[in-house]
């Protein structure tokens, strides 16, 4: 089983490498993000619990996301390892992620953390767009789909997300840092941490990841 995950403030990039990595290594990518957005549209008894943390900006109760988290990775497609992206977000998501493939006599191999400073966040958020029918992400300026409006991979039109409102980035950026910065130190500590310098291309991005997942060591790539 082979376990990433895959770390950085909101719109650092996680969405859009973890679909580099999915590619790459054949593993799914899981995010906790996505999970939450479809039970929204669903109108599960989880979505009408996420929506009014997700449009505050603020993180879902440990509980609910834990449990939704789990039961994804149980699935019969994650039996060889997942790409984590969005999870954990807090101390206690980490701790529970531990139990959790621990009990399967796994670990998490790796922590990558896409590292961009916080000034660049919100024109990479503001300016994002994603495809309507499977969230793959655009943005305005820095990377454009072939046909305006339409997405390169499916043809669905592109949509702005909810939670990407001026208020809501600024929300979510003030109030999840600190949460970040708890998950950091918990896989420094760990010595599963690597940090790849975010603020490049983003295929310079994902050799970085990739270089950082060859390499096996702690450090910056
Ligand atoms: P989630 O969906 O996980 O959002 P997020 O962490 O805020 O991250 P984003 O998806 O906004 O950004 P990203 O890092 O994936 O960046 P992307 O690749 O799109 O979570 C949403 C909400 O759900 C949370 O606020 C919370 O309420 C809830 N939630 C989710 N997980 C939870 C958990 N575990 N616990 C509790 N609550 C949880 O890129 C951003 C933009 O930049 C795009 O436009 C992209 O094209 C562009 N871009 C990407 N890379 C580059 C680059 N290298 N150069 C230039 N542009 C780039």
């Amino acid at each position: 089983m082979t376990l990433i995950v895959l770390l950085g403030a909101p719109g650092a990039g996680k969405g859009t490498q973890a679909a580099v990595l999915r590619d790459r290594l054949g593993i799914p990518h899981v995010a906790t993000g996505d999970l939450f957005r479809a039970a929204i549209r669903e109108g599960t008894p989880v979505g009408r619990e996420a929506k009014a943390y997700m449009d505050a900006g603020q993180l879902v109760p440990d509980r609910v996301t834990i449990r939704m988290l789990e039961e994804r990775l149980a699935a019969p497609d994650a039996a060889d390892g997942a790409i984590l992206d969005g999870f954990p977000r807090t101390a206690v998501q980490a701790a529970a992620l531990d139990d959790f493939l621990g009990r399967r006599g796994s670990r998490v191999d790796a922590a990558l953390l896409i590292d961009v400073p916080a000034e660049d966040l919100v024109d990479r958020l503001s300016g994002r767009w994603i495809c309507q029918a499977a969230g793959h992400p655009y943005h305005a300026t820095m990377n454009r789909p072939r046909a305006s409006g339409v997405c390169d991979v499916d043809g669905s039109p592109l949509v702005q997300r909810a939670d990407d409102r001026p208020e809501t980035i600024r929300a979510r950026l003030a109030g999840q840092l600190d949460d970040l910065n708890a998950v950091v130190e918990h896989y420094r500590s760990t010595g599963a941490l690597r940090t790849v310098n975010g603020l490049r291309p983003i295929a310079e991005v994902s050799g970085g990841l990739l270089e950082a997942l060859e390499a096996g060591t702690a450090g910056v790539a």
